[in-house]
């Protein structure tokens, strides 16, 4: 592995973390689920899961990407060798691409819409066509297919630009550029007439929705949120030199994916109580109700709402390629190192197979809508599949690896680079014990719920 990539610095690495991190989980759910369960006490157990849960599983990840530099697969054959882990190398190299597939039909969806508020689709005589706007496009055959193969297009043409210049690049442009954004946006939403409500709505504690249900959607969000048990975590590692300290980029990361998630929380609620519509979560409030807001409040400042709405979608596709970047890199890596395929055919290969599962998802939409697998459409199934079982079984079996199956001093050794940074070995035992103890247990816990009932 002599002549692999590196990020070049510690911003570096954080800001593709973070690009990883940030995408339409934060956008579309997060400010819904704040609401739901009980605002400001909500976020309160959010930041605590992020931080006893997730963070150390993400930790797991890149002790095991930095100690070997090698893809998912190759990472498990050098650190258990001959053994059954690999198929945890290989489950990570999977799940990624059938996320990928679905997150493309949904990026190219975002594309769609930043090129109808780009030509000023959203006006105020059209505000009560603008809603439908969405089931007519989604459910249509073509238009879709040709977003999601764009989509896709543009993440392979990052990716195979390589580590440096592809990924490093992209991101540490993109993500500025992002938190900018939403400041924009979040600032033109709380200052709309009746925003205060929103603004209730997400930060009034309410304990009294702190219910084991609040507490599973937290620690779902947050796994889906920071990109946990897919491998993308463990590939963005490979590339991070053996100076930098894997704790700080981590807890960066973290930090910057919760702050992310807040500010959209402001940029999106207060603007969906001041048009008097009640909050919903996933793509009906992206690119039904938003839109519907951009329509109407067109009347008061046809501008800049039509500003707003241009910058809105070119967020929210930002972000989703921020996202679906690290998703395709954990293949491309896994063909490029094992397979000894280059980049260039490494990358037209997972495209291929994210273009086949994404036009099937794209069109269950419309034309096979009434094709179901186990009782869901292939959207849905592939949503559902990674998100509830395949996300979470990575993140658990990380965490049993690298607290059980790895010895205690390399991963103090990776944690600590060697005893040098000494906060860090003040930290280690408290993060040793969640990785080893505290975070498999409660995730098996909630999944074996989960697979119960
Ligand atoms: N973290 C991304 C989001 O919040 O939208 C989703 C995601 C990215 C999941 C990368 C999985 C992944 F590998």
């Amino acid at each position: 592995m002599t002549n692999r990539e590196h990020f070049g610095s510690r911003a570096a690495v954080i800001m593709a973390m973070a690009g990883s991190a940030i995408g339409l989980g934060n956008i579309w759910r997060f400010p819904y689920i704040v609401g739901e369960y009980g605002g400001a006490a909500f976020i309160l157990i959010y930041i605590v899961c992020c931080f006893m849960l997730s963070l150390p599983i993400l930790l797991s990840e890149a002790v095991i990407g930095r100690r070997t530099h090698q893809n998912t697969f190759g990472a498990m054959g050098t650190l258990a060798p001959g053994t059954g882990w690999k198929w945890l190398g290989l489950l990570t190299i999977v799940t990624p691409v059938i996320i990928l597939s679905y997150y493309s039909v949904v990026g190219g969806w975002s594309l769609a819409f930043l090129f109808k508020a780009l030509t000023l689709s959203f006006r105020p005589e059209n505000a009560e066509a603008v809603t439908g706007m969405f089931s007519e496009f989604s459910s249509s055959a073509w238009g879709p297919i040709a977003c999601t193969l764009t989509f896709l297009g543009l993440t392979a043409f990052i990716i195979f630009s390589g580590v440096k210049k592809g990924i490093e690049r992209f991101s540490k442009i993109s993500m500025p550029v992002l938190f900018v954004l939403i400041l924009v946006i979040a600032a033109y939403s709380i200052t709309l007439p009746g925003s205060s409500e929103g603004v209730r709505y997400l930060v009034r504690p309410d304990f009294s929705k702190l219910t084991g249900d609040a507490f599973s959607a937290a620690l779902g969000q947050s796994f889906f949120s920071l990109s946990l048990g897919v491998g993308t975590m463990l590939i963005y590692s490979s590339y991070v030199r053996k100076e930098e300290d894997l704790i700080a980029s981590g807890a960066g990361t973290a930090m910057f994916d919760m702050l992310f998630a807040i500010l959209a929380g402001f940029a999106v609620m207060p603007a969906v109580f001041a048009a008097g519509i009640a909050p919903a979560a996933g793509p009906g409030l992206v690119f039904e109700t938003l839109p519907f807001i951009f329509a109407k409040m067109g009347a008061g400042g046809r501008i800049i709402s039509a500003v707003i709405a241009i910058l809105f979608f070119l967020t929210i596709l930002v972000a989703a390629l921020t996202s679906s970047i690290s998703m395709m890199e954990v293949g491309v890596a896994y063909m490029v190192e094992e397979k000894k395929v280059s980049r260039g055919k490494a990358t037209l290969g997972i495209f291929a197979i994210c273009l086949v599962i994404g036009v099937l998802c794209s069109l269950s939409f419309g034309p096979l809508a009434g094709f179901k697998l186990a009782g869901n459409t292939v959207f849905n199934f592939c949503d559902k599949l990674c998100s509830n079982y395949l996300m979470t079984l990575g993140a658990l079996l990380f965490s049993i690896f690298v607290g059980w199956k790895m010895d205690k001093e390399s991963v103090r050794d990776e944690l600590t680079n060697g005893g040098l940074l000494k906060l860090n070995g003040k930290i280690f035992p408290v993060l040793y014990f969640l990785i080893k103890y505290v975070t498999p247990i409660t995730i098996a816990a909630i999944f074996i719920s989960g697979l119960i009932g």
